[in-house]
């Protein structure tokens, strides 16, 4: 996620600016920059980099009287690739305004076509410099700053922080939210706004939040909010009590919890822009994935690395269920030393949350060198593994900064689902059932809701078992990928072996493994008809050698109720659905049992977040 600092009043602008950007860096950026007044005009200094980076360039050219207004901004990239043009604050023709933005405009693409055809020049590939020659056209249109603000807001669509400053009105900073959080800082005779806390902490403690839909008006001795129809709102502030190091994270005790709790938010910013409910309709075409690019396609790879390779596994279940291509799921260590049957027929899927896996990465060039077609699905905009592909789909999961992969996963997931959808859509004329789609659309608030719900019963559990030594996880189908990230986010945090098995293998081996102190998790899903009577067999199994049972299962089960020693109800979903339900609880149960285990829950021991070594 970008991050975003504002300042109104007498201190001297820059330093606040960089102070409030050193204490966003957390959140994970690829460059910054500043824009503030001086001598009446604009100035904007911005680099691909870090802030270290942007003060160098700034002290290189020293502003005489730099002055307040300004705004801040370090860059998430999420449309247009990491460059200095591409750095926000981005600037109008005339060079009169002046704008910074969180978030993805799910309609540039039109809005920047009618915008040039009326003779607006860009200078950037970024989402967000629609939104400064929008009001700018609307000004031109004769209407005062404020009017044209409002204007513009109405015609964006998708998530949105904005800051925007005037050289004709630098007694204001407009600020408007959807979707993206930003908060307003109070001071005596001065005021702030930020994306974040952290950023305001070192100047005022009192905060005001803008709600979806809202925009806020900021002078040095006053802050006005209004709707989007101009009527006011009143907002009290509060006092912020955390320190900083709990600011960053949001108020959360570690990245690994705000992360998994991010999850709802991350698969609406995927969402964005690729699901039209009202047409009933999923594209990837303005990403480069055209009806072309894959019609001869006669088999898939895919190819990645820890939970990547699992969101793989999930996809081979969803692709050859829906779509009848072939899809062969390899690790990317192992791939790259076998001899794979690939040609131009071939499509080539690589996933990697960093874009920068060595192994994936190699994987990657060594397809393309035997001719396959190469789209990736990745986090990190113009990391390696994007910049080798023909065609990129991203996950906009924003910066993950634990070392576990949750979020990540979770939108890699996606968006297999809504590749799956999407071909359908493309090769069988099958528009996916409006109650699907709504599906999809309601993801993030029912999530939301059984995330929370959820935590309580699995911190009950995990008290119960955080001293085991082992654990098993078991699963089948489209669940068996979850049983084996179930496995890895307890194994990778918590230390604890853990081992994913399909569940259908029991008798070949795990079986024997099977004891008193010995738990087992098992997933299983109402959904999936015999495969879950079969899991409900296995589960028998292991209860009658005495193995302890933690199940993650239909709420509705009664059969594993009485069977379970600890049970955790699932909702019942759409099948595509069930990896994302399942692997929720499981990544709260690994984070709760690395705590009470006094685990680096964060940077676990000998790992690092991206392996770009072999
Ligand atoms: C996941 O929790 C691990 N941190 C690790 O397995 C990770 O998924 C793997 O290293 C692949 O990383 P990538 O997605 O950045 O390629």
């Amino acid at each position: 996620m970008c991050g975003i600092i504002g300042y109104i009043g007498e201190r001297q602008v820059l330093p606040v600016l960089l102070e409030g950007l050193r204490r966003l860096e957390y959140r994970g950026y690829d460059s910054a920059g500043v824009v503030f007044l001086e001598d009446g005009k604009i100035n904007i200094i911005k680099v691909k980099g870090r802030v270290f980076d942007l003060e160098e360039k700034i002290f290189s050219e020293l502003p005489k009287n730099p002055k307040s207004p300004g705004l801040g901004h370090t860059r998430w990239a999420t449309h247009g690739e990491p460059s200095d043009e591409n750095a926000h604050p981005h600037f109008d023709c005339k060079e009169m305004l002046a704008v910074v933005h969180n978030g993805i405009i799910e309609n540039y693409y039109e809005l920047k076509k009618e915008l040039q055809e009326r003779g607006h020049k860009f200078n950037s590939a970024t989402d967000t410099e629609v939104i400064v020659h929008l009001v700018e056209d609307f000004i031109n249109q004769g209407l005062d700053l404020k009017i044209a603000f409002f204007s513009a807001l109405k015609r964006l669509k998708g998530a949105y922080a904005i800051g925007l400053i005037s050289k004709e009105n630098p007694e204001f900073i407009m600020v408007a939210r959807n979707l993206s959080p930003v908060v307003i800082g109070l001071g005596e005779g001065e005021n702030f706004l930020a994306s974040d806390i952290p950023a305001l902490l070192p100047f005022t403690k009192k905060v005001l939040f803008l709600n979806d839909g809202e925009v806020a008006i900021l002078s040095k001795d006053k802050v006005e909010i209004f709707d989007l129809e101009g009527n006011r709102v009143k907002r009290d502030p509060v006092i912020i009590t955390w320190d900083l190091a709990s600011a960053e994270k949001g108020g959360f005790p570690h990245f690994l919890l705000k992360e998994i709790y991010e999850q709802p938010e991350a698969i609406k910013h995927t969402l964005l822009g690729r699901v039209d409910l009202d047409k009933r309709d999923i594209d990837f075409s303005k990403e480069g994935l055209e009806k072309e690019f894959l019609e001869d396609v006669e088999k898939i790879f895919i190819v990645a690395c820890g939970t990547s390779y699992h969101a793989g596994l999930v996809a081979k279940y969803l692709i050859e269920n829906n779509l009848k291509i072939p899809v062969e799921v390899d690790l990317a260590s192992e791939f790259r030393y076998r001899s794979p049957l690939i040609n131009s027929k071939t499509l080539f899927i690589a996933v990697s949350q960093s874009g920068e896996t060595a192994d994936t990465l190699a994987g990657l060039r060594l397809a393309k060198k035997m001719g396959a077609k190469i789209l990736s699905i990745c986090n990190v905009l113009g990391s390696t593994i994007a910049r080798e592909s023909e065609v990129v789909l991203y996950t906009q999961a924003g910066p993950e900064i634990s070392v576990a992969s949750t979020k990540a996963f979770v939108t890699q997931v996606l968006i297999f689902i809504l590749f799956t959808l999407y071909l359908k859509k493309l090769f069988y004329k099958e528009n996916e059932k409006r109650e699907k789609l709504e599906a999809l659309i309601k993801l993030p608030s029912v999530l939301e809701k059984f995330t929370k719900e959820v935590h309580s019963e699995v911190k009950k559990i995990a008290k119960k078992w955080y001293n085991v030594g082992n654990c098993l996880y078991l699963g089948r189908n489209i669940l068996y990928p979850i049983a084996l990230e179930g496995a890895l986010k307890l194994k990778e945090i918590s230390y604890i072996h853990a081992e994913g098995y399909a569940a259908g293998e029991m008798k070949h081996g795990p079986i024997a493994l099977i004891e008193e102190d010995f738990p087992t998790v098992i997933l299983a899903a109402k959904e999936t008809g015999i495969i879950y009577e079969k899991t409900l067999s296995n589960a028998e199994e292991v209860k009658s050698r005495r193995g302890p049972i933690i199940a993650f299962v239909s709420e509705n089960s009664e059969e594993f109720k009485k069977l379970s020693d600890d049970f955790v109800g699932i909702p019942l979903t759409f099948y595509e659905f069930l990896p994302i339900f399942y692997v929720i609880p499981l990544q709260l149960f690994a984070y709760e049992m690395a705590v009470l285990r006094g685990c680096d829950v964060d940077k676990p021991r000998n790992l690092a977040k991206s392996v770009t070594v072999e």
